[in-house]
């Protein structure tokens, strides 16, 4: 496209709140604009049309929502009085889950769309242009991502939806209900994508899904396969060099997946698995289906299959009904398992879920203190985890510059951020560097030919 051609093309700004879910859905609607002839604005002000794509998991990412909405309402105003038309549109799940509320408290804003009808975003936005308010929160039966162009590769890494929904219902989540059933997508159509990402240059794939191990879309065979054979088809593709997926419940961690887990070398040895509690008596008020112990067994038989695998986790802290010895039941089994890394939250009582009418709600200075004591030894293990790797050689798939000059960076098997000081060459190549230092949220590396050297 010329120079000339971007300047007069309209352009779109999306601001994402988040899990990998939406931040793809973010791409997936970027590509979307990019067919149509938008450009990309790098801010709101510059934009024609400005799409908040919105979590609704905890009430604190709402809550955001609104007010950046409150300071969007000012720029449309300021736009309309220079003669200058702004859309505003909210996708994503608060969209999906207070799309009514949405048009009472924000009555400017033009657009409503729910995560499962992002295809239909043309359309909607074609309406909004003759004159009407667009919404769209039906969970639409086709098939989104067979509808959606790919967004361009853009990198090493890329991420590939093969599964969306849940239908877990655990006590306290809004996921069921802003992303509706599970649904799996063929086994053909996401290796097609995946080749097709490929050819694009990426090297790495991280699968996506709300529940992503339950996926049991059509095999080869037009039946329903296991997740373990689509990590097997996917491992076969020469020119794929790292898979992973994120994010899993323990409860569909099967033995054929933890079997891949130790014959696929090609699958990274880092699992995001979820545990929320440590509790028994939590875990089964939050419906998750499964005790302490039978996570641990599944956390055994992982380390037994693939014995450098390192664990990630998540946390609710302050469930309804948690006593100080349910607490101490999930600091038991944090110490237990070691985390690599792992996200912790204050409980957050969401509308419509069972959880938020639980009667025995814990008190927010009581959710506070416990947060702060699981994170600070969950920081404690991650600092640890990082520790361990200096010293080693390990396998490094550089992805871009660093921070700063001379730099470049990539990433480990275990998902750690490295920053060693190297050629640019070395971006799109997995080569061995040995870590010299071990921060919070980053190693520094050199390369054993640099450590000769200097030597
Ligand atoms: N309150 C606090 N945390 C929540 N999560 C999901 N729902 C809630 C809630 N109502 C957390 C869980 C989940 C992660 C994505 O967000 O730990 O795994
Ligand atoms: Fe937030 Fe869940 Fe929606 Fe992701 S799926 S954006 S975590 S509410």
């Amino acid at each position: 496209m010329t120079e000339a051609a971007t300047r007069n093309s309209r352009r779109f700004c999306i601001l994402t709140w988040g899990c990998q879910m939406n931040a793809h859905d973010s791409d997936r609607m970027a590509a979307l604009l990019a067919s149509l002839g938008f450009a990309r604005a790098e801010a709101p002000a510059e934009a024609d049309v400005v799409i908040l794509n919105t979590c609704h998991i905890r009430e604190h990412a709402t809550e955001k929502v609104f007010s950046e909405l409150g300071r969007l309402r000012r720029l449309k105003r300021e736009r309309a009085a220079a003669g200058q038309r702004m859309i505003l549109a909210v996708a994503g799940c608060v969209a999906q889950a207070e799309g009514e509320m949405i048009r009472e408290r924000a009555p400017y804003v033009d657009l409503v769309l729910g995560p499962q009808a992002l295809q239909r975003l043309p359309a909607m936005l074609a309406a909004v242009e003759n004159g009407g308010a667009a919404v769209e929160t039906e969970f639409l039966t086709e098939e989104k991502f067979d509808l959606l162009p790919l967004p361009e590769a853009n990198g090493l890494t890329a991420f590939l939806t093969v599964q969306e929904g849940c239908d877990k219902f655990c006590h306290f989540c809004v996921v069921p209900y802003t992303r509706g059933a599970e649904r799996s997508r063929d086994l053909a159509a996401v290796v097609a994508d995946a080749r097709a990402l490929l050819r694009g240059g990426v090297r790495e794939i991280t699968l996506l899904g709300q529940n992503v191990n339950a996926w049991h879309g059509a095999g080869e065979d037009g039946r329903p396969a296991r997740f373990a054979s689509l990590l097997a088809a996917l491992c076969a593709l020469p020119e794929l060099w790292r898979l992973r997926y994120t994010t899993s419940h323990p409860r569909d961690l099967d033995d054929a997946l933890i079997a891949a887990h130790g014959s696929l070398p090609k699958l990274m040895p880092y699992l995001h698995l979820p545990v929320q509690s440590g509790s028994d008596r939590i875990l089964g008020a939050m419906g998750r289906k499964h005790t302490a112990a039978e996570y641990l067994r599944r956390v055994q038989k992982l380390r037994r299959a693939r014995p450098d695998i390192a664990l990630s986790s998540d946390f609710i802290v302050g469930y309804p009904g948690e006593t100080a010895q349910d607490f101490a039941a999930t600091m038991a089994l944090v110490r237990e398992v070691e985390f690599a890394q792992a996200y912790s939250f204050k409980y957050s009582p969401r509308p419509g879920t069972p959880a938020a009418s639980a009667p025995e709600q814990v008190e927010a200075a009581e959710k506070d203190a416990r947060l702060q004591e699981l994170q600070a030894l969950l920081g404690e293990q991650q600092r640890a985890f990082n520790r361990a790797t200096v010293g080693c050689a390990v396998p490094v798939l550089f992805t871009g510059p660093g921070r700063h000059a001379g730099q470049v960076s990539g990433r480990t098997p275990w998902l750690q951020a490295v920053h060693l000081q190297g050629p640019e060459s070395l971006i799109g190549t997995e080569t061995v560097a040995r870590i010299t230092a071990a921060g919070a949220n980053s190693l520094a590396a050199t390369l054993p030919a640099q450590e000769r050297a200097s030597a």
